[in-house]
């Protein structure tokens, strides 16, 4: 499932960055190509602002493993929105797993999903991640207040591999709590569970600010020479 729904303020562009184009074809395109062209998954839900107007007339609108819906105001209600059109479309509702992806990462590679799936179906999930490389500091007022053990500190990644029914749960009971998450894991871990951590690539990025896109191209043609 893809959350396509948000404005990309931070990227200061009218359009939102989804739609941006990237080595020939839009962002969005390159972030579904895999989830697509893979046999072990059924069917892409994308969620889409109410007012977007540029989803529909691309080639891929029409493939027959995706399914569009409408998300919300921050991304964790478009993810539960998505989540809801899954969970309608599958008939064995327990034990069905989805992977959520932002529209925003165009250059995830396939080999890291599959060892996502490998390492991650169960009840805790996982998600793509990397261990931190710098030295942390805790900030106050401009000076540093101390520093963070490194060891302790991955960066959050998509996709993020959750069982459908438990995800659910965990999202609306944050929603009813008014508890802000930015990531899935973040409501499993507050529903008590413990996603684990596979361990991603730096080429995982996720498309915030212009400078961003320079960068999408450089890993896109990376992938194209070794594939
Ligand atoms: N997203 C969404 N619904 C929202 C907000 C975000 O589906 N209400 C999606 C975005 O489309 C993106 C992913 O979540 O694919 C990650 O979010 P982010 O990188 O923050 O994208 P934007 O919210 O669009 O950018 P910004 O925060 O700069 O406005
Ligand atoms: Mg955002």
């Amino acid at each position: 499932m893809l959350p396509a729904a948000g404005g990309g303020t931070r990227m200061g562009l009218a359009r939102p960055k989804q739609y941006l184009p990237l080595r020939g074809r839009s962002l969005i395109e390159w972030s579904l190509a895999p989830f697509l062209e893979s046999e072990w998954i059924d069917g892409v839900v994308v969620v889409l602002a109410r007012n977007d107007a540029e989803f529909s007339r691309l080639p891929i609108a029409r493939h027959p493993k995706i399914v569009t819906t409408i998300g919300g105001a921050a991304r964790a209600e478009s993810v539960l929105a998505g989540l809801e059109a899954v969970a309608q479309r599958t008939s064995a509702f327990g034990e069905v797993y989805a992977l959520v992806h932002d529209a925003a990462r165009p250059c995830v590679a396939w080999n890291d999903i599959e060892k996502l799936c490998d390492e991650a179906a169960d009840e805790h999930g996982g998600l793509l991640a990397l261990p931190v490389s710098d030295t942390l500091k805790k900030a106050r007022k401009g000076k540093v207040a101390g520093t963070v053990d490194r060891e302790f500190v991955w960066r959050a990644q998509t996709p993020q591999l959750f069982r459908v029914d438990l995800l659910v749960q965990a999202l609306r009971e944050c929603d009813e709590r008014g508890l802000a998450v930015t990531d899935e894991a973040g409501a499993m871990e507050r529903a008590g569970y413990k996603p684990r951590l596979v361990r991603g690539s730096e080429s995982n990025i996720k498309v915030t600010y212009p400078e961003d896109l320079r960068l999408a191209e450089f890993w896109l043609a990376q992938q194209e020479s070794s594939p």
